[in-house]
């Protein structure tokens, strides 16, 4: 061990030499360093110049700081070498205040080059990144998706990317897709973006910046870190684009988690989930690529071992042949109309129709299998008014509600499709296909959740109790597809 002394004589040395050797940063980098000078001096680092862009500048801390969160000065007035809180009188000195989140940017013009200095004491962390492209420490205002939990594994989506239009086919070779759809080709160089998730309750969330260093670093026994690497693969669920899936096991029963995407140094909004009960038994059906939006638990016999969920490797064949064959007879009937020469409305094509009718189809072959969350079941206080999401007891004597599916060994709750999911087909396919949805006064709520995003009175659309089918919450009212 060093003497004290000696030891803060040389603190103090390596201190001065920090300050008079400003590290260089270059452009569109990341830089990552440990608050360490004491804090009677500051490091500094200078900036590049850039003459036809604004330079942007962004620190972000990887730690909790603690009581002494480090303090960031930048200026673009090239004769205050070590600008400081003393500074900033002077209109060209800014500084950057990282708040709770932890991070914060400057964005300006910086013809000369600058300055960025750092104090504070402390062990904490931190990223600094210069770009001529806006900051590299940015909100990213998205949110993950979840498609389902079962007692111990959740399927997750990333937010999307390459939004995709489907292409609609013309008159007079009017050629609709495939009952048995096979997915385009993916995006070549899609963006890298990672999963984190842990425990709502785990401490260490509510102390940590909202940054993805912060984030990233995190692995104790309940944090999940998934990269694109441990994903399923890229999936294109719907037109919003295409999202990095994520089938995650080793998780708690009924434990409400929160989740984060990252992309680069950049962290989307949270979403919550709960996982299910332990005698929760349905398994999760994903990755079918005719039923693209399909990725929920189903009352199904569970896939053999090792997989844990199922797809289209462990899925019977004698369940998807038949909805082959229904959706082949429906676009059959739906090419009786003259598709492409004539109009059935101004805003739908057959295309649109099939499209909705597979989604349909789906929620239909494919029931859901849900359970009430915990928070909603002490619904006796009156005051109350969560909605309750639509779920119907099946216990086992009733008949499948599938018409594709076995009856299943377990009793189970079913969360009823979304009544929109009907409503969808019926708007976009032509009146003569006879396609009808129940109507609300006549007992819909048996067969779908009513009231949830549209009203519920006929031909109202939107004003539903909770506007959505699922909630960035972990709430779930109604399944739709
Ligand atoms: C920066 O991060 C890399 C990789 O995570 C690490 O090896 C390195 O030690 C870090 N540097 C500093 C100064 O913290
Ligand atoms: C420094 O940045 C501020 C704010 O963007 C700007 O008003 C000022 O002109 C800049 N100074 C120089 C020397 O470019
Ligand atoms: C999808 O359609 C929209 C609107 O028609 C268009 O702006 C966009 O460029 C299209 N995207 C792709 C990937 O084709
Ligand atoms: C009709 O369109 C389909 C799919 O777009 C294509 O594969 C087929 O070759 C076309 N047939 C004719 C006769 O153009
Ligand atoms: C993707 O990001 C992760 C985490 O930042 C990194 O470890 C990995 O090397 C990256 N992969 C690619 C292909 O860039
Ligand atoms: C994700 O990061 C890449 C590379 O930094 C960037 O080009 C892309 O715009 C980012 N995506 C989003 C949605 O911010
Ligand atoms: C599909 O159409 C064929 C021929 O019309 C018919 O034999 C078959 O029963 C239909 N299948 C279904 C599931 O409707
Ligand atoms: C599919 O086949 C399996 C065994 O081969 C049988 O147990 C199951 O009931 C069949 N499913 C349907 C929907 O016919
Ligand atoms: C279904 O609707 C009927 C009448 O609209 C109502 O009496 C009944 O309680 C509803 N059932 C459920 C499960 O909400
Ligand atoms: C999960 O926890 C968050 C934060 O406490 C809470 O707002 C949310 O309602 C919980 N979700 C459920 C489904 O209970």
């Amino acid at each position: 061990m060093l003497p004290l002394t000696l030891l803060c004589l040389l603190q103090a040395i390596l201190g001065v030499l920090a300050q008079q050797t400003p590290i260089q940063l270059s452009l569109n980098n990341l830089y990552n360093f440990t608050v360490s000078t004491p804090t009677s001096n500051s490091r500094l680092f200078n900036l590049p110049l850039s003459r036809s862009n604004d330079l942007s500048v962004s620190v972000a801390l990887c730690a909790n700081p603690g009581t002494s969160s480090p303090r960031f000065f930048v200026t673009n007035d090239t004769s205050v070498p070590d600008p400081g809180p003393n500074d900033l009188d002077n209109p060209n000195v800014f500084e950057l205040d990282v708040g709770s989140e932890g991070f914060a940017s400057w964005t300006g013009s910086m013809p000369d080059g600058g300055v960025l200095a750092v104090s504070g004491a402390g062990q904490v962390p931190y990223e600094v990144g210069v770009s001529d492209e806006g900051p590299i420490h940015a909100v990213w205002d998205d949110y993950p998706l979840l498609g389902d939990s079962t007692s111990n594994q959740v399927l997750l989506f990333s937010p999307p990317f390459s939004p995709f239009n489907i292409t609609q086919p013309t008159y007079p070779n009017y050629t609709l897709p495939p009952a048995e759809l096979s997915f385009p080709q993916g995006p070549g160089s899609p963006p890298n973006y990672t999963l984190y998730f842990t425990p709502t309750s785990n401490p260490t969330l509510a102390s940590i910046p909202r940054t993805s260093c912060a984030l990233r670093a995190l692995d104790g026994p309940e944090d999940f870190n998934e990269g694109a690497a441990e994903s399923q693969g890229l999936w294109l669920r719907d037109t919003s684009g295409w999202r990095w899936q994520w089938l995650v096991n080793g998780l708690t029963p009924l434990t409400n988690y929160t989740v984060f995407a990252l992309n680069g140094s950049q962290v989307s909004n949270p979403v919550n989930f709960i996982t299910k009960s332990a005698a929760f038994s349905c398994p999760i059906v994903h990755s079918l690529p005719y039923c693209p939006s399909t990725a929920y638990a189903v009352p199904i016999a569970a896939p053999q071992r090792p997989a844990t969920a199922h797809d289209t490797t462990t899925l019977p064949s004698n369940i998807s042949t038949p909805l082959f064959e229904v959706l082949t007879n429906f676009t059959t009937s739906l090419l009786t109309f003259p598709c492409g020469r004539d109009q059935y409305s101004p805003l739908v094509t057959c295309a649109d129709c099939q499209e909705a009718y597979r989604r349909w189809l789906c929620s239909i072959w494919f029931p859901r299998c849900s359970e009430a969350s915990p928070t909603s079941t002490s619904t006796e206080d009156s005051t109350n008014q969560q909605p309750i999401s639509a779920l119907q007891a099946q216990p086992t004597s009733a008949p499948s509600r599938s018409p594709g599916l076995p009856p299943f060994s377990a009793a189970f709750d079913v969360l009823l499709p979304c009544v929109e999911t009907c409503t969808a087909v019926d708007r976009a396919c032509p009146n003569a296909l006879g396609f009808k949805c129940p109507v609300p006064r006549f007992n819909a709520n048996s067969s779908y959740g009513i009231g949830f995003i549209d009203s519920g009175q006929d031909g109202v659309q939107g004003k539903g109790s909770t506007g959505v089918a699922q909630d960035i919450w972990g709430n779930v009212w109604c399944n739709l597809g």
